[in-house]
């Protein structure tokens, strides 16, 4: 499957495709410092919570890597700041602090173990480099158990992008699309522009059109309409951070196209990792919310399209766990209720581990 890669380590350092540029412009970026790496998180460079994730471990690693630490003593002092920095980057994905914290208990494990130091800064850049090759093999199991609840034949909506550039894999949500399509299904997909930052149009649009697949760009307010007409059979979408009780945090207007989607008896999947689940919290009330610049709503592009009035910018909402169909993870697929059965997917990979 031929997928853009938003992030690959190099001997260089950690390079990333910018998301910010396309679809006009294929740059990439070389990293060869942590910072750098925090920096580009949190300007969207990457963004899509499991890439989020590899970026956070490859950047964790890459501050071992490039350590001016002499011991081991002067490496166990620096770390908690390096994942500090990293940690404070975007708060809602927390694929982000699951990377983080698998980094951490990797490098605790070989500090305790007096591990040489060369050796340590190996073993941590293969620890990041195996997240790396585990979020393709999580996607390409999430795409097989997502496209048995696709239509034979239909169109379906997805929001934001949860494709190969938001995970580094071949994406959750457009990971089913593609797999179902692979085992022909005649699908296409409705793509709402996701505005403010237009994810959508930019991103989504550029990627399925790329992998050559069927698709109609519509505006965020288009969709009741096309609901109401049974143009959509299904929604799939990806997901920032999925509490215990199955509450489901996503790109901004994920909410509203659930409610549609309900009152269109319109089934609403949501796609995500295991490691986006947060069984911590029991419920989406406890999801933290990223604010982002209201700049963002009053300018495109730089390009000022408001009067200078006060503009609000929730970068994600919560789709409440009642409106959501089902929750496929690469362990399989959860149905309601979604404390029980979360749980126990998430069980499954707690053993194997
Ligand atoms: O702000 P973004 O672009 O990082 O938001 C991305 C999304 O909301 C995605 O739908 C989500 O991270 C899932 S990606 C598989």
């Amino acid at each position: 499957m031929n997928v853009a890669q938003p992030i690959e380590w190099t001997g260089k350092g950690v390079v990333m495709l910018d998301q910010r540029r396309l679809p006009g412009e294929v740059i990439h970026h070389t990293y060869t410092d942590y910072r750098e790496v925090a920096a580009a998180i949190k300007d969207m460079v990457i963004r899509g919570a499991p890439a989020i994730g590899v970026a956070a471990a490859m950047g964790v690693a890459l501050g071992v890597e490039r350590s001016s630490a002499r011991t081991l003593d002067e490496l166990r002092a620096e770390f908690p700041g390096i994942c500090r920095t990293i940690a404070q980057t975007r708060p809602t994905a927390v694929d982000l602090f699951w990377a983080i914290e698998r980094m951490t208990r990797r490098f605790e494990q070989l500090s305790a173990a007096n591990t040489p130091f060369d050796a340590l800064r190996r073993a941590l850049v293969e620890e990041a480099r195996a997240i790396h090759a585990e979020k393709r093999a999580t996607d390409e199991a999430i795409g097989r158990f997502g496209a048995k609840l696709m239509p034979a034949t239909g169109q379906v909506m997805t929001q934001c992008n949860a494709g190969a550039l938001a995970t580094a894999g071949i994406g959750t949500a457009l990971g089913v699309i593609r797999v179902a399509i692979e085992e022909g299904h005649k699908l296409s997909v409705f793509v709402p522009e996701t505005r403010p930052y237009l994810q959508g149009a930019r991103l989504t649009a550029w990627e399925l059109h790329e992998g050559g697949v069927p698709l109609t760009l519509i505006t965020d307010n288009m969709v009741g309409h096309f609901m109401k007409q049974g143009k959509v059979d299904a929604v799939v979408v990806g997901a920032d951070r999925i509490a215990a009780n199955g509450d489901t945090a996503n790109k901004i207007g994920t909410y509203q196209i659930a409610v549609l989607a309900r009152e269109h008896s319109v089934p609403f999947y949501v796609a995500g990792p295991v490691s986006t689940f947060d069984l911590t919290i029991s419920s989406g009330e406890q999801i933290p919310i990223e604010e982002r610049s209201a700049e963002e709503v009053t300018h495109i592009r730089g390009v000022r399209i408001a009067p200078d009035v006060p503009a609000a910018h929730p970068a994600f909402d919560v789709t409440p766990a009642r409106l959501i169909s089902a929750i496929i993870c690469e362990r399989g697929v959860a149905r309601a209720p979604y404390t029980e059965s979360l749980r126990r997917l998430a069980s499954i990979v707690m053993a194997i581990s």
